[in-house]
């Protein structure tokens, strides 16, 4: 049964939102995403215990107080535990074993490598392992905490089955669902989420998070741990990335005395290339005659102004890397006979200018590949102007490699690297490839599943 040893009585506030549902419900680490997390599921009508190491943060949150500062929390915090729905104890088994489904919010900060410290969360999994041993009743983890993926699967769930002699998935559940809360707007963040996500190893542990969260207005997306895990760390990486790009740009803008707010809001604007799913697709290398002739002049730019954009200086090397990657991928196989499928820079032109498809021939070339090329846009004698001379520079003898059509190209080649997608071609490469054939995919094509061949993707 849920004891309470927090205040039982008090000015009873009248809390405006009606319980999603009526859980027993504890929350491991009570700092930003905890108390947040337990202050609003309390709201929400559900029975709280909050678990911390720390007795200052208990103290003060039985005296009506938060243990953080954020907007409207210590207005939420008061009622809530006036309410006699929140206690707060430091005795993690009790907790577990009093409630149906735990939330763990312990912090994941850096160690001094760089790499996550998991010293919290993974003492607490033995501490939770160990209080499922004597719990006859299914219960769900769920894990908030952002941790690196594979951190569940490889570390979490091994200590939990250990501890409890249990097996997960079937006698506990165990799951992942990132929290979104950004600090200052977090009660906000927590009310309106992009949307709940949740990774988990089971369906019920899967149904326990949708049960707690069906009453946000918002998608309940289901997926992977590990899907669920990277995809936090992405959002992170994203948000930080967006910032430095801003911020970049900013300082350029402002060493030409041009107004970055101005440019940044019409970059913004575009909502159909700039913020959108354009370009946010795992794929190969950018190329062609305007993006890296740009950024080349972008840094120029900066350098002469002395300004310093490492971020932006940094994507045509990250580019190249990629390019090396593919390379790579190609010459491990030890496979000399390679042919190419697509060489232009992207799908539907014969621009060949600073194609990463061309530097990749180019160095195949080099390491003394037998090259095949097929593009069905690509013919040398209607290649002109800046376009011929790059190939000429390039691949001088590229029409000794160019094939007529799909079959030349993939019947004698050992490696098939697939730079274009078009359904037509598609389907040729799906009735010719050979279970000898080794497909490297640059393009993430559709019905890979009908390949019968050896399926290696560049970055999937
Ligand atoms: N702060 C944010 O805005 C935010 C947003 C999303 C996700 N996250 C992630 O959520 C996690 C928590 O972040 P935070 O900012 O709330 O951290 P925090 O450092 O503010 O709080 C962590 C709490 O865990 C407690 N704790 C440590 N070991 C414990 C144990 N064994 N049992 C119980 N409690 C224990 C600590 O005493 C502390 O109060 C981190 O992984 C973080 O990356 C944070």
């Amino acid at each position: 049964m849920l004891t309470t040893d927090g205040p039982e009585s008090g000015p009873l506030e009248v809390i405006d939102r009606l319980p999603a549902s009526n859980r027993r419900i504890s929350i491991f680490g009570l700092g930003y995403v905890g108390a947040v997390s337990l202050a609003c599921l309390a709201r929400d009508g559900h029975r709280v215990v909050g678990v911390d190491i720390d007795p200052v943060k208990l103290d003060l949150i039985r005296a009506r107080k938060s243990p953080i500062l954020e907007e409207g929390i210590q207005e939420l915090m008061r009622d809530v535990v006036g309410s006699g729905r929140v206690r707060v104890t430091q005795d993690a088994a009790q907790a577990l074993r009093d409630t149906e489904i735990s939330f763990v919010c312990v912090g994941t900060p850096s160690a001094a490598n760089g790499s996550q410290d998991l010293t919290a969360l993974l003492r607490l999994a033995e501490q939770l392992g160990a209080a499922l041993r004597t719990k006859r009743e299914f219960h769900t983890i769920v894990v908030r905490s952002t941790v690196m993926p594979g951190t569940l699967e490889s570390k979490v769930e091994p200590i939990l089955e250990k501890f409890s002699g249990k097996r997960s998935g079937v006698d506990f559940g165990l799951a992942f669902q990132p929290e979104f809360l950004r600090e200052g707007s977090s009660i906000r963040d927590y009310d309106h989420p992009p949307y709940t996500i949740v990774g988990g190893n089971c369906e019920r542990a899967v149904e326990a998070v949708r049960d707690v969260f069906r009453h946000l207005e918002c998608r309940f997306l289901v997926t992977g741990i590990r899907v669920a895990e990277a995809l936090k760390m992405s959002c992170n990486a994203f948000h930080a990335l967006k910032i430095t790009f801003a911020n970049e740009i900013g300082r350029i803008a402002q060493s030409l005395d041009i107004d970055s707010h101005e440019v940044m809001r019409l970059v913004c604007a575009d909502t159909r290339l700039n913020i959108s799913p354009a370009y946010l697709k795992p794929g190969f290398a950018f190329g062609g005659s305007c993006l890296p002739k740009d950024l080349r002049a972008l840094a120029q730019i900066a350098r002469q102004n002395d300004v310093d954009v490492p971020m932006l200086s940094s994507l045509l090397a990250s580019n190249r890397a990629h390019v090396d990657h593919a390379v790579e991928m190609i010459l491990q196989l030890g496979r000399p006979r390679v042919g190419m499928l697509g060489l232009s820079f992207k799908t539907g032109t014969d621009d060949l200018r600073e194609s990463p498809l061309v530097m990749v021939a180019k160095r195949l070339i080099g390491e003394g590949c037998e090259l095949r090329i097929f593009d069905p846009e690509v013919q040398l004698s209607r290649l002109l102007g800046a376009n011929r001379s790059y190939i000429d520079a390039n691949i001088p003898h590229l029409g000794s490699l160019l094939c007529p059509d799909l079959a030349s190209m993939v019947e004698p080649s050992e490696v098939i690297l697939v730079g274009l997608q078009q359904p037509a071609l598609d389907a040729g490469l799906q009735s010719r490839v050979r279970p000898d054939q080794y497909v490297i995919d640059l393009v993430n094509l559709p019905n890979r599943d009908l390949l019968n061949c050896r399926y290696q993707g560049i970055c999937w």
